[in-house]
């Protein structure tokens, strides 16, 4: 991985020496359980020569068949009902937890007290507060620390951010995006769920879809001072698997004004009622000398116009194919024009951290760190309190 560690790996590279180890307990098997495994088993041979190989060791979740038919399916030697056992585990030095919003911060306190590096999902946790706690644990601990925040690992996000940091965009005055999903609307008869419940999930569509946009924002632009929030929940019953009806406590949409440090201007939004729309991510900037955009649906490409560079009779956005060796990450993948996708960003951000761990490098700005995870908490819950105040709201980051 060049990206962080200046070593190449074309295709046929020679590794020197043989990579080291790193038992692996993944707590979590449906959706982010299985992203997660895929990208382990694939770091070894296309993220050559890796930092690190994943080694599967153990694989927890609630239901003892389930959890055994995982570890069948995926290759991890042991399954285990309580992920106690996974922190309990001498093999394991890095836990990777994959469940819920509410089973993030007791065991990624407890991973981090017993020294093994983290990768937790996003959002870090259901509340800045919670959020903070899980910082301190993993600064007090010294273990590396990584919030899930795959889009930082697009190439094509990736290379946004370098074009930032060189310079080249100029002063950035406008951040906007957008995250749109559809899957709880009427025609899916979705019932009650983890995700629609806040003594579980903490928020709806702002903590699901919102705090990765939000992630972008920072990651992108630079740190927010204050948000002005609007949310909205539009349907407040669903029922059970039983037929009773429970309440939804949390956001089904949200819309926010950035108010950046640097001066720039910001608007994010997301929502699970946009028909249509499986997984519209589509973020703009305008700068100075460009404005950019990328459209997750078309994670190869980016859209640029730059200020004055054509004739005008020729001047307009072009689309870029971010797919050459030069672009991040994508040495390690094919011939350029042979595209990635969605699954590879875990690849990329897997093996950066493996790569922090073994060359005991920082996780940021190329990852998030659980820094990030609870100023991004912070922005979160700021969006809440102004939509309830009906106020513009101040983020007080208190790390
Ligand atoms: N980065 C992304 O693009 C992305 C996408 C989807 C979800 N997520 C995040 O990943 C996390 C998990 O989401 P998901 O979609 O995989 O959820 P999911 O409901 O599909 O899976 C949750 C898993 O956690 C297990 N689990 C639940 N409680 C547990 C406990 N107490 N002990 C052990 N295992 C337990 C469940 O059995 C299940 O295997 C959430 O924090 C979510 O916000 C991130």
């Amino acid at each position: 991985m060049s990206e962080a560690s200046g070593f190449t790996s074309m295709a046929g590279a020679k590794a020197e020496g043989q990579a080291p180890q790193i038992g692996v307990g993944m707590l979590g098997y449906a959706f982010m359980g299985k992203a997660h495994t895929h990208a382990m088993l694939n770091i070894g041979h296309m993220m050559y020569p890796p930092p690190a190989v994943p080694k599967l060791v153990g694989i927890a979740g609630r239901n003892r068949e389930a959890v055994a038919e995982a570890a069948k399916r995926y290759g991890y030697q042991h399954a285990y009902t309580d992920w106690r056992d996974l922190i309990n585990n001498p093999d394991i030095q890095f836990f990777d937890n994959g469940g819920p919003n509410d089973a993030h911060a007791e065991p990624c306190i407890a991973a981090a007290q017993a020294g093994k590096h983290i990768l937790c999902e996003k959002p870090l946790a259901r509340t800045a507060e919670e959020s903070k706690l899980m910082l301190d644990a993993v600064q007090k601990a010294g273990v590396k620390h990584m919030v899930a925040f795959n889009y930082r690992f697009v190439p094509a996000i990736r290379q946004i951010r370098k074009l930032v940091d060189s310079g080249l965009l100029g002063k950035i005055y406008h951040f906007r995006a957008v995250y749109l999903q559809e899957w709880i609307m009427p025609h899916y008869n979705m019932p009650m769920i983890w995700r629609l419940q806040k003594k579980m999930a903490g928020s709806g569509a702002l903590g699901d879809l919102g705090a990765h946009i939000i992630d972008l924002a920072r990651y992108l632009v630079g740190e927010v001072r204050s948000v002005s929030g609007m949310t909205r929940t539009f349907i407040e019953e669903r029922p059970w698997g039983d037929g009773t009806m429970g309440k939804v406590d949390v956001d089904d949409a949200f819309v926010s004004l950035l108010d950046f440090e640097n001066g720039a201007l910001g608007t994010v939004e997301a929502t699970r009622f946009a028909a249509g729309r499986k997984n519209g991510q589509r973020i703009e900037i305008n700068a100075e000398k460009a404005t950019i955009v990328f459209n997750l649906e078309r994670l190869n490409e980016l859209e640029v116009y730059w200020v004055g560079d054509q004739p005008k009779e020729t001047q307009g956005f072009r689309n870029v194919l971010v797919s050459e060796p030069f672009h991040p990450w994508w040495e390690n993948w094919w011939p350029q024009g042979h595209m990635i996708g969605w699954e590879h960003t875990f690849v990329h951000e897997i093996t950066h951290l493996l790569d922090c761990i073994v060359n005991n490098r920082a996780v940021s700005p190329i990852g998030a760190d659980f820094l990030d995870g609870y100023r991004n908490s912070v922005i979160c819950d700021a969006i809440v309190r102004s939509s309830e105040s009906r106020r513009q709201v101040d983020c007080v980051y208190e790390a």
